[in-house]
């Protein structure tokens, strides 16, 4: 008897040890697989990054910028370029929405068409930021870029401060651009006075605008103005630095290089090269660094569905009132190269001045 009983006790804790042991085994498989879950709800945010062309030397390094910092935050980021085609650039974000990001950063080719991307979106609960130019007919959420209305202006009024007299030919950049327009009304804004005054006449009729940026547009463009003024033009009031080199090369032609003054924007290395060769006038450095880091710390915010506090002030695009990140840029002429650009490790001073 007491020996069947010692039998059922020892049968008895074997049971209770195997029970306890499954129980063990369950509660580690239960928070395995609790931690999977937590794993999802922290997953890596995917940030689309839609870029309209590489084809201008700034662009990469907003990409890269943009990437490194979005990935030191922890996110992933997808880029597409749309080689200056609008309709690409909707199909490209829309296959960027299948692929499930959680934002889309984009800089439009084409201001309109862009709100395709926005509406897109949105059904999806996707937020957008327009990056660098604004996307008009739609609601983005955050649009961060430079005050572009200043940067025509401190193109215009460098050049009006160095020639107040003369024959001036207006060269826009891509008019599907918003940035080409609000340049444009900056440079106006700096010529006023001396247009009322008579001081300043525009040499072309028509206004004037490079298609898609193309400094090749530029150089036919200020060939065809030279032509028909019979080369009497003392500045030209060039967008940015790209078209600038179209417009120099057609000054050259005619040996005018050197001799009509010249504006440009983003201190490609070319035109840093040509200030100290004298062939351009000035550009207006805009920091790319800081441009393409804000953005990717907005991009992160919005996606998690917080606030981006710095967006402190608000941009009208003819629909709603876009919360704004509008950066300062500087204007750069041979005598602050150095301090601007050089000493914001944009370029190295060994190539600005051709020395190594
Ligand atoms: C940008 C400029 C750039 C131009 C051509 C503009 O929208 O603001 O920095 O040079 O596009 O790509």
């Amino acid at each position: 008897m007491k020996s069947k009983i010692s039998q059922y006790l020892y049968n008895y804790s074997n049971l209770l040890v195997y029970v306890m042991f499954s129980i063990f085994i369950t509660m580690i498989c239960c928070s395995v697989m609790l931690l999977g879950c937590a794993d999802t709800s922290e997953k890596k945010i995917k940030i689309g990054l839609s870029i309209s062309s590489l084809r201008v030397e700034r662009w990469p390094k907003d990409r890269d910028i943009f990437v490194e910092e979005a990935e030191k935050l922890g996110a992933e980021v997808i880029v597409q370029s749309a080689d200056n085609d609008a309709r690409k650039q909707n199909e490209q974000a829309e296959n960027m929405i299948t692929q499930g990001v959680d934002i889309l950063v984009v800089i439009p080719q084409d201001s309109v068409a862009a709100a395709q991307i926005v509406k897109a979106a949105h059904a999806e609960g996707i937020k957008v930021i327009a990056y660098d130019r604004l996307i008009r007919e739609s609601e983005p959420d955050l649009y961060i870029s430079f005050d572009n209305e200043r940067v025509g202006y401190l193109q215009a009024e460098y050049l009006i401060r160095h020639k107040p007299k003369g024959n001036y030919f207006l060269l826009g950049g891509d008019p599907g651009d918003n940035n080409a327009q609000l340049l444009r009304k900056g440079q106006l804004r700096a010529l006023q006075q001396a247009i009322d005054n008579g001081d300043i006449q525009f040499v072309a009729e028509q206004k004037h605008w490079a298609v898609d940026w193309d400094p090749l547009d530029a150089l036919n463009k200020t060939e065809q103005v030279l032509t028909q003024t019979n080369n009497q033009i003392d500045a030209v009031v060039a967008s940015n630095d790209g078209t600038a080199g179209g417009v120099i090369q057609a000054l050259e032609g005619q040996n005018l290089d050197g001799k009509v003054l010249v504006s440009g924007q983003d201190a490609d290395i070319a035109a840093c090269q040509r200030i100290v060769k004298g062939t351009q006038t000035m550009t207006v450095y805009k920091s790319i660094k800081q441009l393409a880091k804000e953005a990717a710390h907005a991009a992160v915010t919005l996606a998690k569905g917080e606030t981006v506090q710095k967006a402190n002030q608000t941009v009208n695009n003819g629909v709603t009132d876009v919360p704004s990140i509008l950066l300062t840029p500087i204007q750069v002429d041979k005598d602050n190269l150095d301090e601007v650009v050089i000493k914001d490790g944009f370029h190295t001073r060994e190539k600005v001045y051709q020395t190594e």
